[in-house]
């Protein structure tokens, strides 16, 4: 009697230990099925928010509001490049996903690309001797290595993995190595294995994923990147199937359209992908958000990263975009144990429908019917019911009866955003000329020939002058009538603006896809020395391709006179001597507590100079409200523009070229985008975060590089609009 009591008792108390040990260190693993949490396979949706690309203050929710939507997971890049305070403070953030109650997934990289600035490696990775990346090297891999082990001892210290009761369930090593790895072939292969070797050793008690890479190595999962992913297979019959990035939208570059995708599309991806059998999806972008700073890669990479993304770069509902998805996502969880616990069984119910129907024997059953064709509705039979199934759409059944949600079936009201005035005006714009006339006498590099622009500048600033000087001859004929000469600059990117005797002659600009670029045009000489100075302009680094570190910028020449007496003069091997940086920028004119000795001159008083490098400045008060906020760059041409010391990033009114306006799905993978906004600027409106302003008296710098107008720069609120009560409200002010 006594025994079984104690027998009993003790089993009260294993039971009880081994539940509690459970709870706080729960395990995560995988089967075919699904990623298993606690010793249950889920069905996990997810959204991308990388920290740095919205505030702290707009973190918290940001995440609920992707709860809301139906997500379970929150992923994100770690960024390399920068320290770990303010947006880029990694351990906050995770500990918001925790605190709204969301899993996280943690996509160390360390190569990130995400269109983040040199693909999230910091610039001085490229000068450790002997290195040479994302390849099995040395070097690189013992760098790689100690930061890999420093994020993840970060987490480990402040038990951030669910191994130690925190919410990460997985995290990424590297990022679409498998075309590197192609190209790369024995030693790429020797790399990979090496990273997941690395990866796993580090003892997370996690799962680790590498996306868009066949050959992950065992013990690792590999998962699928696309707009489409449902012809995907894991690389082991044991590994689940993933997603770990379905395109919401796409990125823009300045001079390229924006993008669309519309949800109908992105929808019936997502349920085409969970009927094969997938289990994790995640939204590459759920939150784009905003690229600050230098922090846009590419080059040509835009300020905004707003990717079409179901919350808007501002942090705004995007509809019918979130709350679509809200829908399949309820739908695809009323069908979660039926998914997770059986395999669909495939039937036809035409030339271009199907059934995929997860029966678990048990007491679930659910049901996909899709219909492929692109254009026309489809009436099926289905268990003897009638099903009328849009074209380009997916009805889902979580009791193989009912259809609780078809993809193409958008229910929800579409929002209008707007971006309206504000009461804030930016009160008396001063200017400052960028000063060009000491340069070269103050430079302290000189060389023979023409300098790789970011060996030079470290990437500490966009801004390399290029300065050299070039005598000419009295008897020159041009001098006395005779055609003008010309210069040409060949730079390797991105943009190249060029001054004779402090006189701007004109620009040249790359694109992303072709970063070099040509200056050619007619130069005014004049007997004597000619000083010619070049300015080079970055305009974000390069993010992806097969040993980007090894790629140029700035000028390379040759730079050549033509139409001298003598025929062209080859500048390209003289002395030139290089300034990094704007003087204003070395005088730190963007702070409110900068150095004061510069002379800013009333805007209104101002004479028209010659000058075309410019810096501007004005106060003004933080608009009432909370509404997020966005300037009104319109008026003005490319430079860079700060709100009280922070870097809102770089602007450009370059204007959406080539085959836009279009919107095409006719069916096909990857025709799921609709390119838009030609003939206008890619980004006229730069997100202003409400937490950079005081109440009043914000200082905002402008640093402008062609001749734009500031005095049109406003400030706008972004609201989302009903459009009756917007009429009311109008009528009243
Ligand atoms: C993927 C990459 C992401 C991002 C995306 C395009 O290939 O993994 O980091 O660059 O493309 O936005």
């Amino acid at each position: 009697m006594k025994s079984s009591s104690v027998s009993k008792l003790l089993l009260f108390f294993f039971t009880v230990l081994f539940c509690c040990s459970e709870l706080t260190h729960s395990t995560v693993t995988y089967d075919r099925k699904a990623i298993i949490i606690n010793g249950q396979r889920k069905i996990l949706l997810s959204g991308s928010i990388h920290y740095p690309r919205s505030t702290q203050q707009m973190w918290e929710d940001l995440i609920r509001k992707a709860k809301d939507g139906g997500l379970d997971v929150i992923d994100t890049y770690v960024f390399w490049n920068y320290n770990f305070e303010g947006r880029y403070d990694l351990v906050q953030f995770i500990k918001t996903v925790q605190k709204v109650g969301l899993y996280a997934h943690l996509r160390i990289g360390p190569y990130v690309c995400a269109e983040w600035n040199y693909g999230g490696f910091p610039v001085w990775l490229k000068y450790v001797p002997g290195i040479s990346f994302r390849t099995d090297n040395g070097p690189f891999k013992a760098a790689m290595l100690g930061f890999t082990k420093k994020i993840v001892q970060m987490m480990k210290n402040e038990k951030l993995f669910q191994s130690q009761g925190g919410p990460i369930i997985l995290s990424q090593i590297e990022n679409e190595y498998g075309p590197e790895s192609k190209a790369l072939g024995a030693a790429g292969r020797s790399y990979i294995n090496w990273a997941a070797n690395m990866a796993v050793g580090l003892d997370t008690g996690v799962p680790w994923v590498m996306c868009k890479e066949d050959d992950a190595p065992d013990a690792v999962i590999n998962a699928c990147n696309g707009f489409y992913c449902d012809y995907f297979s894991p690389n082991k019959p044991y590994k689940p199937t993933m997603w770990t990035e379905s395109w919401s939208g796409w990125f823009t570059e300045f001079g390229g359209p924006n993008y669309q995708r519309p949800v109908q599309d992105l929808a019936f991806a997502v349920a085409r992908f969970i009927q094969k059998g997938g289990s994790y999806v995640n939204y590459y972008m759920y939150h784009g958000g905003t690229n600050f700073g230098r922090s846009a890669g590419g080059p040509f990479i835009t300020t905004s990263y707003d990717y079409d993304a179901p919350i808007d770069e501002y942090g705004l509902i995007r509809e019918p975009k979130y709350g679509h998805l809200k829908e399949l996502h309820k739908a695809i969880k009323l069908c979660e144990h039926a998914l997770v616990s059986s395999d669909p069984t495939v039937t036809s119910l035409g030339t271009y429908q199907q059934a995929h129907v997860f029966n678990s024997g048990t007491r679930t059953c659910a049901a996909f019917l899709a219909n492929y064709h692109s254009k026309s509705t489809a009436r099926v039979t289905f268990n003897n019911n009638h099903y009328d199934l849009p074209p380009w759409s997916i009805s889902i059944l979580p009791d193989c009866r009912t259809v609780v949600h078809n993809t193409a079936n958008v229910r929800v009201e579409t929002s209008e955003i707007q971006m309206l005035p504000t009461n804030s005006k930016l009160f008396k714009w001063e200017t400052y000329d960028e000063d060009l006339s000491t340069l070269a006498e103050t430079s302290r590099i000189t060389a023979a020939g023409l300098l790789e622009q970011i060996n030079v500048t470290r990437d500490t600033s966009d801004y390399l002058w290029y300065i050299t000087s070039v005598d000419i001859n009295p008897s020159e004929s041009f001098l006395r009538g005779g055609q003008n000469p010309s210069i040409s600059v060949e730079s390797a990117g991105h943009a190249v603006h060029v001054f004779v005797n402090r006189q701007f002659i004109g620009s040249a600009f790359g694109t992303r896809e072709e970063t070099s670029c040509t200056f050619n045009g007619p130069v005014n000489l004049r007997a004597g020395t000619n000083k010619i100075a070049l300015l080079s302009v970055a305009v974000g680094l390069p993010n992806v391709g097969l040993h980007y570190e090894t790629w140029k910028t700035g000028i390379n020449g040759p730079v050549l006179l033509h139409g001298l007496d003598q025929g062209n003069k080859d500048l390209t091997w003289q002395q030139w001597s290089y300034q990094i940086g704007l003087k204003g920028e070395a005088m730190n004119l963007v702070s409110p507590n900068g150095v004061s000795s510069v002379e800013w001159v009333q805007e209104s008083l101002a004479t028209q100079t010659q000058q075309q490098l410019k810096w501007y400045k004005a106060y003004f008060d933080a608009p009432e409200g909370n509404e997020p906020l966005g300037l009104d760059m319109g008026s003005m041409g490319k430079g860079q523009v700060w709100i009280n010391g922070e870097s809102i990033g770089r602007y450009w009114m370059a204007y959406a070229k080539g085959e836009c306006n279009s919107c095409t799905y006719s069916g096909t993978y990857r025709s799921t985008n609709c390119q838009l906004g030609c003939g206008q600027p890619t980004q006229r409106w730069y997100h202003v975060p409400r937490s950079w302003l005081k109440p009043t008296n914000n200082l905002i710098v402008v640093f402008e590089e062609l001749g734009g107008d500031p005095r049109k720069i406003s400030l706008h609120k972004r609201t989302l609009h009903a459009p009756a009560s917007a009429a009311q409200s109008h009528s009243k002010n």
